[in-house]
């Protein structure tokens, strides 16, 4: 079976977050299962610099404001997956993100940098491609930037390959100004309900949605949420037309990258076996960002953007009790200019107690989540959620609101749950500082009053089996559901 896997970052090459730990995994997993999978990603700089021995495969023409483009092959060393790059000098190679400017500002011409990627995808997978002999049975479609895929594969390309578009994240949807249409030579009659106009605007999200062959979504509670007005983002009607087709499948976590025994990251490695590593971990990073060197003191992490999603404006004013409580704070992240101040004031008006990294950093995000007593992650919505698991597998058991990739992964410590061993986290009742504060004091109860408990806690977290196995098994699944369809 041959699938091509079509995403906007991936994981070594370029990344903003989980989509590009996922399009780093899965297609690892998905060829060890014995698919011949090719990734299909943009030419970044990060991306031409770190794949030495890039070959030209293919001139690329007559594409959308494009005079000329060429695709690339190369593979990926960490996992031997092979990657073809599209180099467009013009619309990937600048300074800045994947998606916006150093200033954080989006770039003007998105609709164009991943209208030309989506069109690509569904270029190699038309009949008789004249760009590849590699023709792939199944082209694998990741969030809006490739949303378009679907749409050009059906109405233009042709195409005898079946589509599968995953949704990471309604919140965003690719939608642009009708002029697209043209430039992207779309065909205008399929700018309508039936197709991919929403609201007077061209969404790459909708054309995915509604021109893919299968859609599967990152957590099955999500795969039900986004079906409610609450989560759907204005797409629950289209969603909800296509209802239990909607496959939930739970992302897995690299386990070579995100593994506390063998973490090159950590001046000292553990296990479920032998947690004496962690505490040297965190008095690491004590030592590191300047907090009271204090083993006992209970050291909270946060490791995350800093969006209305991520629900961390409901930390802010409750951080302060919890300090005075004892508590020490190490967060990293990014994002909201409002977000980032409330924190910077925090650790100014507590030296010693919260250190405040804004910025990313891959090895510090490693070295608070082993640190960490707790992580906490109080998202308003969540499709599925890494750093949940990431806790769970270094032995720091979340504190979550019960939405999406949350709920399906974090169990709230109970008496049953803990006599069942299947207790791994904490639970909040709602989406409130209330009740995230009451999440965290249940935590800490046990944290400080019962270390066997919490190390049973700990234990069942990390003996839980994350990896990827199941989860490519049930995209393999799909696929081959949709070959004999
Ligand atoms: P999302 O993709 O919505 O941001 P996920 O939990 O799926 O949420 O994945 C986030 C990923 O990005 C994780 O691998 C996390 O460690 C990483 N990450 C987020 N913020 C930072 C940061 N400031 N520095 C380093 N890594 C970060
Ligand atoms: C998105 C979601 C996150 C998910 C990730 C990978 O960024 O916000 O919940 O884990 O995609 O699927």
């Amino acid at each position: 079976m041959r699938v091509l896997f079509t995403t906007s970052e991936v994981f070594p090459l370029i990344k903003t977050g989980g989509l590009a730990d996922v399009s780093g995994s899965l297609p690892a997993a998905l060829q060890h299962l014995g698919v011949d999978i090719r990734l299909l990603i943009p030419g970044y700089p990060a991306v031409l610099n770190q794949l030495s021995h890039l070959k030209p495969i293919a001139k690329l023409e007559n594409l959308p404001m494009l005079a000329q483009a060429d695709l690339l092959l190369g593979e990926i060393a960490q996992t031997k997956v092979k990657v073809m790059v599209i180099k467009a000098a013009s619309l990937y190679e600048r300074d800045g993100g994947p998606y916006a400017d150093a200033n954080g500002l989006e770039w003007l011409d998105n609709a164009l940098r991943f209208g030309i990627l989506s069109k690509v995808a569904a270029m190699l997978s038309g009949a008789h491609s004249p760009l590849s002999d590699w023709q792939p049975d199944i082209v694998h479609c990741n969030d809006w930037q490739t949303g378009l895929t679907p749409a050009y594969m059906k109405l233009l390309e042709h195409s005898s390959a079946k589509s599968v578009i995953s949704l990471h994240n309604m919140a965003f949807q690719g939608c642009f100004a009708p002029a697209w249409l043209s430039t992207l030579a779309l065909p205008h009659r399929n700018f309508a309900i039936d197709g991919f106009e929403y609201h007077g605007q061209l969404s790459f999200l909708k054309a995915g949605i509604f021109y893919a062959d299968s859609v599967t979504t990152v957590s099955p509670s999500y795969a039900k949420e986004i079906q409610t007005a609450e989560f759907g983002f204005g797409l629950e009607g289209l969603l909800s037309q296509r209802g239990n087709e909607i496959k939930g499948i739970l992302n897995g976590i690299e386990t070579s990258e995100w593994n506390p025994n063998t973490d090159p990251h950590l001046i000292k490695n553990y296990n479920a076996k032998s947690l004496t590593g962690k505490k040297q971990v965190k008095r690491a990073l004590q030592e590191k960002l300047a907090l009271h060197t204090n083993a006992n003191a209970p050291l909270l992490g946060v490791v995350s953007r800093l969006t209305h999603q991520k629900g961390l404006d409901m930390l802010v004013p409750i951080m302060q009790t919890l300090v005075d409580a004892g508590c020490q704070f190490a967060l990293l992240g990014n994002g909201e200019t409002a977000l980032e101040s409330a924190f910077r004031a925090l650790a100014l008006n507590n030296p010693g107690q919260v250190s405040v990294t804004i910025g990313y950093n891959e090895a510090l995000s490693h070295q608070i989540m082993a640190a960490a007593d707790l992580f906490i992650m109080p998202s308003r919505f969540e499709p599925c959620g890494l750093n949940q698991m990431y806790g769970l597998a270094y032995g720091t058991p979340p504190v979550v609101n019960a939405t999406g990739g949350l709920a399906d992964s974090v169990t709230d410590t109970n008496l049953i749950s803990f006599k069942n061993k299947t207790a791994n986290g904490f639970v909040m009742s709602e989406a409130s500082s209330a009740s995230l504060l009451s999440a965290i004091k249940q935590a800490l109860n046990v944290y400080t009053n019962d270390a066997a408990a919490w190390r049973q806690i700990q234990i069942n977290g990390m003996s839980q089996n994350l990896s990827w196995d199941k989860s490519a098994l049930a995209y393999l699944a799909t696929y081959q559901a949709l070959l004999e369809a």
